[in-house]
């Protein structure tokens, strides 16, 4: 008995350790420019206006893949809208490329073949994430566009714990 509650003990502590090493649960997916996407005619500056970039964000970039692309460039190349010497080059060729946003600092993104004199150039500034607020860090809210990822992150934590306890049970 004894031993069998020392046991409930551990996998309770392993169980707590993973919940706790999972990553931001409120991290957000942007989709660049929303429903209009990466396109000509959207002022991004303006798009960009007020939010908060956090640590471990992503920006969804949505275009016409045979026409655009995302260049992450630095600051004067992002002014002067050239795409030679690109930091990053985020294409895959898909026309929805996926940047995940896990350095606190600036990030400057274009469009190559002409369209960033257009005014296809983002300019964000990544921050780190607020203090977690008190309430149960999985407090599900319907339909934030972090539903998604707080699947991917919940699902393998709740798979390790049933095989912590599977084990615990063939020990016990
Ligand atoms: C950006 O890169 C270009 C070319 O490599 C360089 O001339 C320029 O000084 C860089 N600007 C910054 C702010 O690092
Ligand atoms: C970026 O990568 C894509 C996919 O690999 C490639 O087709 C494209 O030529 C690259 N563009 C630049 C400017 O490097
Ligand atoms: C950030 O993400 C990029 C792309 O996935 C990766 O290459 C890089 O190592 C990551 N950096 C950090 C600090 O996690
Ligand atoms: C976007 O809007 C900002 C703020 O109103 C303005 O300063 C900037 O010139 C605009 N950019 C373009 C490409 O029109």
């Amino acid at each position: 008995m004894e031993r069998s509650k020392a046991m409930m003990v551990v996998v309770a502590a392993m169980a707590f350790a993973l919940v706790m090493v999972v990553p931001r649960a409120d991290a957000t997916r942007f989709i660049v420019g929303a429903n209009m996407g990466w396109t000509t005619n959207v002022n991004y500056t303006i798009w960009a206006q007020g939010k908060h970039f956090y640590n471990g964000d992503w920006l969804f970039f949505v275009y016409d893949r045979n026409q655009m692309n995302v260049l992450e460039v630095n600051k004067t190349d992002y002014e002067s809208c050239n795409s030679d010497h690109p930091l990053h080059n985020w294409t895959t060729g898909a026309g929805r490329d996926v940047v995940p946003l896990n350095v606190t600092r600036h990030y400057y993104f274009i469009s190559g073949k002409g369209f960033c004199f257009g005014g296809m150039k983002l300019a964000v500034l990544v921050e780190n994430p607020p203090p977690p607020p008190t309430s149960s860090p999985l407090n599900e809210k319907s339909g934030s566009p972090s539903s998604i990822y707080r699947g991917q992150i919940v699902l393998p934590a709740v798979f390790a714990i049933g095989a912590l306890w599977d084990a615990f049970v063939r020990v016990w």
